[in-house]
């Protein structure tokens, strides 16, 4: 048996008004802002996060941002910086998401800018990673993982890697109501935890929380969260209704 702290991250997306964040933020507040058993994280759009910041004041719910900067400053047009999300008392980044992967361009370096900028700024990184269904088709799914997990964490020391989250998201389960069968998911996930022993060295790597996303829902997570290296998950849909997402959390306090 583990001792990590199962992590329930909601990922938003570009989802929630600012009222209605805030409206979904309180319903998660009154029913988990005070159980410290699970790891509760919300991530909201740049115009929720602030408001929805102030709802999780004095709870143990925390507040992730889905993207950042690595610069702290500057002339970067449309950008948000991590000094920005600590002042607002963000505690989490999401980066590397598939979607920012493929809609946005970004690459392993970015990703890996990112997350130093993040780890220099004490915002914990949650570094996605994840194949695609062709990828996964030609057999390179491990392959393919690695690289993007040994890019994404170049330079990061063992200390800081404490504060690393990773999560495994397969493309193809990604909005898609496909989700990786239990077999599938804890391959991949003991296949990073053994990256990470050869980047960190085991005592570490037994710290770091690896999460599943991809069409996690009520259903399904309780068999996928009592897999041996699935720590918590990282939810789309499912975390955009208080209902959904307290069960969520709910199966990962078991
Ligand atoms: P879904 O839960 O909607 O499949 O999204 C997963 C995801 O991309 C979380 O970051």
């Amino acid at each position: 048996m583990n001792t990590r702290k199962k992590v329930i991250a909601g990922n938003w997306k570009m989802n929630k008004t600012s009222a209605e964040g805030v409206a979904l933020a309180q319903e998660i507040v009154a029913a988990v802002g005070k159980q410290g058993a699970v790891e509760v994280v919300v991530c909201p759009p740049f115009t929720a996060i602030e408001s929805v910041g102030r709802v999780l004041e004095g709870s143990e719910v925390r507040l992730g941002a889905q993207n950042l900067h690595a610069e702290a400053s500057g002339a970067f047009t449309g950008e948000v910086s991590a000094p920005m999300l600590r002042a607002i008392f963000a505690t989490h980044v999401i980066l590397g998401h598939s979607e920012r992967r493929t809609l946005f361009g970004e690459t392993d370096e970015g990703v890996n800018r990112k997350t130093l900028a993040a780890l220099k700024h004490q915002l914990r990184p949650i570094v996605c990673v994840g194949e695609t269904l062709a990828e996964r088709e030609a057999g390179t799914t491990l392959k393919v993982v690695q690289t993007q997990l040994e890019r994404g964490l170049e330079g990061v020391s063992r200390e800081q890697a404490a504060s690393v989250i990773v999560a495994y998201e397969p493309v193809w389960a990604i909005g898609t109501g496909k989700v990786a069968t239990t077999e599938q998911a804890q391959e991949v996930h003991a296949f990073i935890r053994g990256l990470l022993v050869k980047l960190f060295g085991d005592a570490m790597a037994q710290r770091i929380r690896i999460l599943y996303g991809g069409s996690m829902k009520p259903a399904n997570a309780p068999e996928l969260l009592a897999q041996k290296d699935i720590d918590g998950g990282l939810i789309g849909g499912a975390s955009l209704e208080a209902r959904s997402f307290l069960e969520l959390v709910a199966a990962a306090a078991k």
